[in-house]
């Protein structure tokens, strides 16, 4: 039957199309995952703050080899897409962003994210927010990205409002955690959107696809 709706985004994009590398301004880049990554995933995921808030725990490095091999191939399901946030000069990563839960059909997206311990209070989190908000919306043609944390993640939440996605609510008892069920903020931008907050990278910047494809 046919849609009376067009899809926002085709599917090519993600099934055809090779993952790209997303500047995330001086020093920080946004790119696939490396299976030499392991390690600093396994590192990363010995943190409480990341056990807590992304509800799982490493128990050794083979463990996240295999979720950078899930998140490697999740690009081509279009469902969601994993990016390494990685430092441009050394390579070494310094935590991940996400869009998950994507919708190509309707253009929705949800944006996730985590930032090493010894690379947090840098501001990492919201320029590696702002240059895949800037890829979704500007190269890709997403219409709204959603972004949800717990109420008890003031860090979060602040993520979210530097990157200019307003709080639209809370979403009641939303999430299992560890320690029961948490009400969950729902922040949002729209394509079109002004930024509340100055974003720390200025819209509009290109992706440049991987030489290697
Ligand atoms: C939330 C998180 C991604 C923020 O990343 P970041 O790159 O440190 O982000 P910012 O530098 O913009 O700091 C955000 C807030 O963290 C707090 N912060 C600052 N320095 C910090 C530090 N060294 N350690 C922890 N938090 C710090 C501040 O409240 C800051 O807000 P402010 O800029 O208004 O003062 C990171 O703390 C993290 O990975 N936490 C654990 C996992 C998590 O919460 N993931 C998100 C689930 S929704």
């Amino acid at each position: 039957m046919p849609r009376s709706v067009p899809a926002i985004i085709a599917a090519e994009v993600f099934t055809k199309g090779a993952q790209p590398v997303i500047p995330a301004g001086e020093g920080l880049v946004l790119r696939p995952w490396l299976r030499r990554d392991a390690p600093e995933v396994f590192a990363a995921f010995q943190d409480p703050a990341i056990q807590r808030w992304h509800a799982r725990t490493a128990e050794s490095v083979e463990e996240a080899d295999d979720w950078i091999e899930l998140w490697l191939h999740a690009w081509s399901g279009g469902a969601d897409a994993n990016w390494a946030v990685a430092d441009s000069h050394t390579g070494h990563v310094v935590g991940r962003a996400s869009l998950r839960s994507m919708l190509l059909s309707q253009g929705l997206g949800e944006m996730a994210y985590w930032v090493a311990p010894r690379a947090r209070g840098q501001g990492i989190a919201p320029r590696a927010v702002a240059a895949l908000t800037s890829w979704a919306f500007d190269e890709i043609g997403f219409h709204r990205l959603e972004l949800r944390h717990s109420v008890h993640n003031p860090q979060s939440c602040r993520v979210a409002m530097k990157s200019g996605y307003a709080l639209e609510g809370t979403n009641r008892s939303a999430t299992l955690h560890a320690d029961g069920w948490h009400d969950m903020h729902m922040h949002a931008r729209v394509a079109g959107d002004l930024s509340t907050e100055t974003l720390p990278l200025a819209l509009g910047s290109r992706a440049r696809h991987r030489a290697d494809g």
